[in-house]
């Protein structure tokens, strides 16, 4: 049998610490392995495969797709972008929209954007405040944007204009910002960051400080949108409109999209400043329109809210039975599992040979973020895995 992880070590830069597992096949929250072993999948692609693996709406929508048109370019008018585009305006408070392939792309385009409006309409603005913990992609933009200083280490010089205060702090927002300030750009519960959830008030205040201080709100709900919140974008939760919204991950379930979305007043963008070749390509525009009609049209963000409180309340369990559990936070399907010393990547290797597949999102955290479909005996089938784990990680210290 071919041993594709010694052939992977000769062939790739080692950018990845991957899990010991090759998987060749998935369906709905399962995969399987190159042994034929199943796991459920609670890394979902890193909370991207909203429907599940090989879902019939998402792989019709390839199929149908793939044999019609696949790709034509920005040059020209394509049907499935423009009915993604309403989809999506129709079905948020946002007025515009571009299309790319990934979450990074979007976050640098509305970086730009931001820059631009900065330029035109508050005299040559352009500092962005960002949140320490923050994640916003992997370009040199939005990593000098994010606040991993391990993911910048290597790179400098790094692009100027961004600030960094403490996440959940709106006074440090107000006292980060002057003359040079054109937005503030937050995620609304950090994913990657170790998904760390802001007081109910934060997103408020904040909008709030952005309105009197006549600055551009963006929110990257490239993690927390599309239903992985318990809402259809996880701001709706918090009572507040962004003036720029970055999205990908779960609206393509799978299938490569990232969407920048502005209102009216700041989609400054004009012919020749921003662009993308894939950008808004047929292929993924459709499939992208079949997964977001699909999740509005059978409230699957509903589900995800009773559906998240249901693991709330298992995951308090968990850590009312187990010392070393400190915290259980996250909304929807978005939590983590806070342990009281460094040894998530040990769970997840536990979790891993019980056949269930999880994130150390932190050296100290776990994080849980299965399919938008995933059902409650699913939910209940990995807490008991990762309640069977914690008792022996936490016998073995005893
Ligand atoms: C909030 C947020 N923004 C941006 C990104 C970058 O997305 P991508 O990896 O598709 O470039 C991520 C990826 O995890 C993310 O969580």
């Amino acid at each position: 049998m071919t041993d594709w992880q010694e052939l992977e070590s000769r062939y790739f830069f080692s950018t990845y610490k991957r899990l010991p597992v090759t998987l060749v096949r998935g369906q709905g929250v399962s995969v399987w392995d190159d042994q034929g072993k199943e796991y459920l999948d609670f890394l979902a692609g890193i909370a991207t495969v909203s429907l599940g693996h090989c879902h019939p709406v998402v792989v019709s929508a390839i199929t149908e797709q793939a044999s019609t048109l696949i790709h034509v370019s920005g040059l020209v008018y394509s049907v499935p972008q423009v009915r993604l585009a309403q989809l999506l305006v129709q079905n948020s408070s946002l007025d515009r929209v571009f299309f790319a392939n990934s979450g990074a792309e979007v976050v640098e385009g509305a970086i730009k954007l931001a820059r631009k409006w900065g330029k035109e309409k508050r005299d040559g603005a352009y500092q962005i405040i960002c949140a320490q913990g923050a994640f916003h992609g992997r370009t040199l933009a939005t990593l000098t944007a994010g606040g991993n200083e391990k993911h910048k280490a290597p790179y400098p010089p790094l692009p100027e204009g961004f600030v960094h205060v403490p996440f959940d702090d709106v006074e440090a927002i107000r006292r980060a910002t002057d003359a040079k300030t054109a937005a503030v750009m937050l995620e609304p519960v950090q994913g990657e960051g170790g998904v760390n959830v802001p007081h109910d008030d934060y997103l408020r205040q904040v909008r709030a400080w952005c309105d009197e201080a006549g600055i551009l709100l963006i929110l990257d709900e490239v993690q927390t949108g599309i239903g992985r919140l318990g809402a259809l974008f996880g701001h709706q939760l918090y009572g507040v409109e962004p003036d720029v919204l970055t999205l990908a991950k779960g609206i393509g379930s799978g299938v490569p999209i990232g969407v920048l979305l502005a209102k009216e007043h700041c989609a400054v963008f004009s012919p020749g400043d921003h662009g993308s070749t894939y950008g808004g390509q047929p292929l993924a525009t459709h499939v992208a329109y079949s997964v977001l009609k699909y999740i509005i049209d059978n409230d699957i963000s509903g589900q995800v809210a009773s559906k998240g409180r249901y693991l709330e309340g298992r995951l308090r369990g968990l850590a009312d039975r187990h010392p070393l559990v400190t915290d259980v936070r996250g909304r929807g399907l978005l939590w983590a599992i806070e342990l009281d010393a460094e040894l998530a990547e040990a769970a997840q290797r536990a979790c891993l040979e019980q056949g269930l597949l999880v994130n150390n999102v932190k050296p100290t955290a776990l994080r849980l973020m299965p399919p938008l479909v995933v059902s409650q005996e699913e939910l209940d089938r990995a807490v008991e895995i990762i309640d069977g784990v914690l008792g022996k990680l936490g016998g073995e210290r005893a």
